[in-house]
């Protein structure tokens, strides 16, 4: 069976937590789109791992997949990978041949195109991995797949190909000066093929897989398959608040097309959306429910991003908060077919005077329980509250301990209220960032979906 993890809101909602806990079940820990703009935080012992592309799974000793659906930088992986290497663990990475590498290039006009954005107001506020530029070479069927590195004439050929373009791009349309900037590099196709074959002997040392038939083996072996869904269903590129995306499908079809596992087999598992009990983001784009018009919510919103430590893990940058959005959560359980969630951060939410909820936006004088499909619209939309009962702060690893009883009935309420509206049961409640500080009423591997 599968287990599918996918972010519900605008990312960062603590997958990370949820991927590590359950994945202890799973032999196999997926990641099916998406690349090292993701961060995700894993505590063990009172370790803290900080993960951008190595499946979260690997600190658990897992096998790590990076499906074809991802985009890999491979100066990323290694230094990663090297990085847990030096702190004890043996990572078992494997990477689809597939899949698509990001270049220095990627990185340079990633940043370049957003700053020629951020005059009309466009820009997404990336994490300036070179995301999107890799993802439209894919489109573009002018990309770099892992595969191409294993063979240098392969990859020779593809970069004289591509590197000039890009060079013109950046000089002729962008009027960079690469000569006289720190890019040059970037740009130059003898370093990139040395480089990048580089790589590809590391690859080639038992990490390239077919992904497709590799997971395929692993089920017919009987092992069970984790897939670790990065970002959330709001930045989904088709399914997003579009243009302020990122350039993948976090949400769960991504999963069957972003591995090669059937989709037959993906909806035949369980699919769990992570819920974080209010909303946080980095980037730009309209948030309808962000606590910023006044004093008074500033304040609010300080004390939450200080308690919730909402800071990219990627870029470091404070993230904007706001009250949990109902439309937005019934949008991501219909879009993945939630059979659970898992609400996080509750804790934060602790010791408040007030606690509101959208339950649905007014627009044009009408009420509307889900999101428009318009990202006009949904700026356009005034959020309808609907106002709970704050409770007091939790002895979160006393809670934990005892369950989701001993929960303040205000809590409860909260939580019962988000599993009605989106229709799908209650699997977890985080309490904490620890991974003792998660109160569990269903392990998804346990229910013989
Ligand atoms: P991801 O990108 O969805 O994996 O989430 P991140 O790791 O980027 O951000 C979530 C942050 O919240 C991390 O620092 C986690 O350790 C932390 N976290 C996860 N669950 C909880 C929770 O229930 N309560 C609190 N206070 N922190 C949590
Ligand atoms: P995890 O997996 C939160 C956001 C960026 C930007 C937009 C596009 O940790 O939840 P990109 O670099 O992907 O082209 O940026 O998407 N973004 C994330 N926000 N969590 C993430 O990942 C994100 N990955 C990208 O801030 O608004
Ligand atoms: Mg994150």
């Amino acid at each position: 069976m599968t287990v599918t993890i996918v972010g519900s809101q605008l990312g960062d909602e603590g997958k990370g937590a949820l991927v590590d806990r359950w994945g202890g079940d799973a032999d196999v820990i997926v990641r099916y789109q998406g690349g090292d703009n993701a961060g995700h935080t894993v505590v063990q012992d009172g370790d803290e791992y900080k993960l951008s592309l190595v499946p979260s799974g690997a600190v658990r000793d897992k096998i790590g997949v990076l499906g074809n659906g991802c985009v890999v930088n491979p100066r990323t992986l290694f230094e990663e990978i090297d990085g847990l290497r030096d702190r004890g663990l043996e990572p078992d990475v494997r990477v689809a041949k597939r899949a698509h590498a990001i270049l220095p290039y990627h990185r340079v006009l990633d940043g370049i195109e957003e700053e020629a954005k951020s005059d009309s107001d466009l820009d997404a506020g990336t994490t300036g991995r070179g995301i999107g530029p890799t993802y439209e070479d894919k489109a573009g069927r002018r990309g770099i797949r892992i595969g191409d590195l294993l063979d240098p004439a392969v990859l020779r050929d593809r970069l004289e190909y591509v590197v000039p373009q890009k060079r013109a791009l950046a000089e002729e349309l962008y009027g960079l000066d690469l000569e006289e900037s720190d890019h040059a590099d970037a740009f130059d196709v003898d370093a990139l093929a040395e480089e990048y074959a580089d790589y590809g002997d590391r690859l080639a040392d038992g990490m390239a897989i077919n992904c497709s038939r590799f997971l395929y083996a692993r089920r017919q072996d009987g092992d069970r398959i984790m897939f670790e869904g990065a970002q959330g269903t709001s930045i989904d590129i088709d399914h997003g608040i579009y243009p302020y995306v990122t350039s993948s499908n976090p949400t769960a079809g991504g999963a069957a097309v972003g591995s090669g596992v059937g989709p037959t087999v993906v909806g035949q598992g369980e699919v769990v959306g992570i819920v974080k009990a209010y909303l946080s983001r980095v980037g730009t784009g309209p948030l309808p429910t962000e606590l910023d018009t006044n004093d008074r919510e500033e304040e609010l919103a300080d004390f939450i991003r200080e308690k919730g430590g909402e800071f990219g893990t990627v870029t470091g940058r404070p993230r904007r908060i706001g009250w949990l959005d109902m439309p937005m959560l019934r949008h991501a359980s219909r879009i993945s077919g939630f059979t659970g969630i898992a609400v996080n951060h509750v804790d934060v939410l602790a010791g408040l005077d007030e606690l509101k909820v959208c339950h649905a936006y007014e627009l044009d004088g009408e009420q509307l329980e889900v999101m428009p499909a318009t990202t006009e619209e949904w700026d356009r939309c005034e959020p309808v509250f609907r106002e709970f009962d704050p409770w007091p702060e939790l002895d979160s690893e006393a809670i934990a301990r005892t369950g989701y009883d001993a929960l303040p009935k205000g809590t409860q309420a909260y939580l019962e209220y988000v599993s009605k509206e989106v229709n799908a049961p209650i699997y977890a409640v985080g309490v904490g960032p620890g991974r003792e500080e998660t109160i569990e009423l269903t392990n998804p591997f346990s229910t013989n979906a």
